[in-house]
Parts: C-alpha cells; structure tokens; sequence
C-alpha cells in the first residue's frame, strides 16, 4: 500500500488477540503499523508483534526490489512495535538502528544487546538523510514511554507519530474512528496529557499533511479534526455537555436508581451513557467519563466501602489524571450506607472536581423520597 510515491506500509491486522496489552477488548482487532521509505537509502519504521515477524519481513521484502533496507528506525520500544528488532537486524546484517538514547538502554533490556556498533544515536531535532527525503526527529518523552521520539519527513510532509493518534481496530474496519481512538488515547495514553501538550506543541511548528501512528489508518486531509480532540483529551477539557453515569449493583435496586436518572436526564434533554461495572467494557466507561462533563456514580455499599468494579472504576479515572468534571453520587446501602462517603474521598486526589453536594441515598430500594431525590439531581445536573 502507498502512502505516498516513496512511502509504504508494511504493517499488519492482528484479528486474533483476545486482549491488547493483556486488558482492553479490541473486537475489530487491531494493526501493528510499519511503514518504509524508498529511497536512495532505504528506512523502515518499526516492527511489528512478535507473532507477525513473518508476515512483516515478507511485507518489506515485497517493497525492496531486491535491495537491503539501511535503517531501522526505532520511534518507540514497547513489544508491539520492537519486538523484531533483533529478527530484522538478524536479516539485514548491514542495517544501522536509529533511536534514541533510552530506547538503545531498553534494546539491552530486551534483547541483552544495545547494538553499540550499528546504531545512530538521536535527540531532539537530529535529522537524517535519506536522499531526497529529510528526516527530523523530536523526541516524545512519556507519549507513553519514555524513549518515544516521533520522525517528520519534511519532503512528504509526513509525520510518524509512534503510538500518538493511533486506535483500535485493524485497518480496514469500519468503526467510528472517534470513538476507538479515545478508548486507545484515554486507556493508555490518558495519564500523560502535559507530555502530550508538549508534543502537540512542538508538531505545530510542522507542515504536516499526513499522520502515519503506530496503530489505526493513516490520517489525511482536514488534520484538525484529530488535532482539536487530541487537544481536549490532553488537556483533560470535556469534549461535549452531558453524563456519564456508571453504577454497580448487586440485586438490581442500585441499577433501578441508576436508571431512573438516565430516564430523568432524558426527559430534560441531556445527553446521558449509562455503565454496568461489573459487566460493561471498563475502558469505554472510563472514556465516557472523559468525554462528557459531568458523572454520577452509583454504588451499593459492601463491606463498608464500595462494591469492588466501582472501586476499580475510581482508581482507572483517577491515574489517568480525571479532573475538570462535576461528580454526583447515589449510593445504596441496606443498614449503613457509606458508599457516597468512600468514592468521594477515592476522588480527592482528582483536580478541579465539583461536587454536587446533595447524594441521593437509596436504603435497600427505591422509594418516594430517592426517587425524588433522583429526580432533584436529574434538575441539578441539567443546569450545572
Ligand atoms: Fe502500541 Fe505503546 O505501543
């Protein structure tokens, strides 16, 4: 597949893994992206998993004509995209390895050798050669490890940008793009959105007409539809008004109160998700939460805490650094409802959260009083 004239992709789809990085269900898969420069000195840009040397090498071959490529590029070392380094270095005995510092430590690491005596060294702004192609490199620390450096070639006006605007799903698929990149940015990336401001930063400075990520389609055209949602989620700034509302239940009467509100949100025109912890897809939750305003949390109390998903869930959004969002509670609790009390405090080391501060207490089941409670916080969610 051509990129441009001289640039192609090599990559592949994995439709076969159960869990990418052993925790986030990819129902369309996903691609492993690889791309080459042919050029006077030919360039490769990463590998691929471990499973798919094969396929990979085969790729590349397929676009040589019989040449050797001159340089690996190394843009980042997690085993999805490094895995083949030594495969391929193994293969083409005259290929120099292009990364940066950390990233030759992590080779040690990874493969007990750091190529000492093949390899170029790169920082930020180093440039590289290839003939009529002219590589920048700008480093990337924790885009989400901290030896990423993304590569611009200024002749194609081409960015490689790692793992940055990468999604799930394999090429090809036809989901909603949006939605499959904010579940990969906010799961794996969402933690460090002051290194991906930096990043973003240093990118404008860039003609850039075409993406090339690690993961997902390569990226054309209008490019400011991916920049502004990469700017909100960096900057942890709700993409639109509306509720997240995610619940846990052990008989039903904290789901029957969790429900009711979304009815109620409804009912007021406002745009409102609805999440069972125990049985949704934990990462679109925490995504939902980050993509809208505000969010109710609705917990049974269990052992004088909380049922454990919502413990879980709360622990998800706070290392990925959730703030900026208004946060109502329900809580249930048949004898001594504390459910309210512990997500409040699991939630203090959130920056700028408002929280409403009237929580609707359901005791064992719903009754007139939570559900005018509910119907209260519906009316205060609206106008917040
Ligand atoms: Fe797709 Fe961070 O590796």
């Amino acid at each position: 597949m051509n990129i441009t004239k001289d640039i192609r992709y090599i990559g592949v789809n994995d439709n076969e893994i159960d869990l990418f990085e052993g925790q986030y269900r990819v129902p369309h898969g996903i691609s492993y992206n690889s791309y080459v420069i042919i050029d006077e000195r030919v360039c490769v840009f990463d590998t691929v998993d471990r499973r798919f040397g094969g396929e990979w090498l085969s790729s590349l071959e397929a676009e040589l004509s019989g040449r050797a490529p001159d340089y690996l590029v190394v843009t980042h070392m997690e085993p999805d995209h490094s895995a083949n380094i030594a495969v391929f270095l193994e293969k083409y005995p005259e290929a120099t390895v292009v990364a940066t510092a950390k990233a030759f430590k992590m080779m040690g690491a990874f493969f007990g050798e750091e190529y000492a005596d093949r390899r170029i060294v790169v920082s930020d702004g180093t440039t590289l050669s290839l003939g009529s192609h002219e590589l920048t490199f700008v480093t990337a620390p924790m885009v989400h490890w901290p030896e990423v450096a993304v590569c611009y070639d200024k002749t194609d006006r081409v960015l490689f940008s790692a793992d940055a605007f990468g999604k799930f799903g394999a090429i090809g698929t036809e989901d909603n793009w949006v939605d499959e990149a904010r579940r990969y940015y906010i799961g794996i990336v969402g933690k460090y959105g002051a290194q991906v401001l930096s990043l973003l930063k240093k990118a404008a400075a860039l003609d850039v007409a075409r993406i090339c990520p690690l993961h997902g389609p390569v990226l054309s055209g209008d490019l400011s539809l991916y920049l502004n949602l990469y700017t909100k989620w960096a900057s942890y700034t709700p993409e639109e008004d509306g509720v997240t509302i995610a619940y846990t239940s052990i008989y039903g009467n904290t789901a029957a109160a969790a429900k009711l509100l979304l009815d109620e949100l409804g009912a007021r025109g406002v745009k409102a998700e609805l999440f069972d912890l125990a049985r949704c897809d934990k990462a679109e939750a925490i995504a939902s939460a980050f993509k809208y305003s505000k969010l109710v949390l609705a917990s049974s109390t269990y052992n004088a805490g909380v049922f454990p998903p919502m413990r879980e869930f709360i622990a998800g959004l706070v290392e990925r650094n959730f703030s900026s969002r208004t946060v109502g509670f329900i809580e249930n609790g048949s004898w001594a409802p504390t459910a309210a009390k512990v997500m409040r405090a699991s939630l203090e080391m959130a920056k700028s959260i408002k929280f409403i501060d009237k929580t609707v207490t359901v005791n064992s089941a719903l009754n007139a009083s939570s559900e005018a409670g509910i119907r209260a916080l519906a009316a205060e969610l609206k106008e917040v």
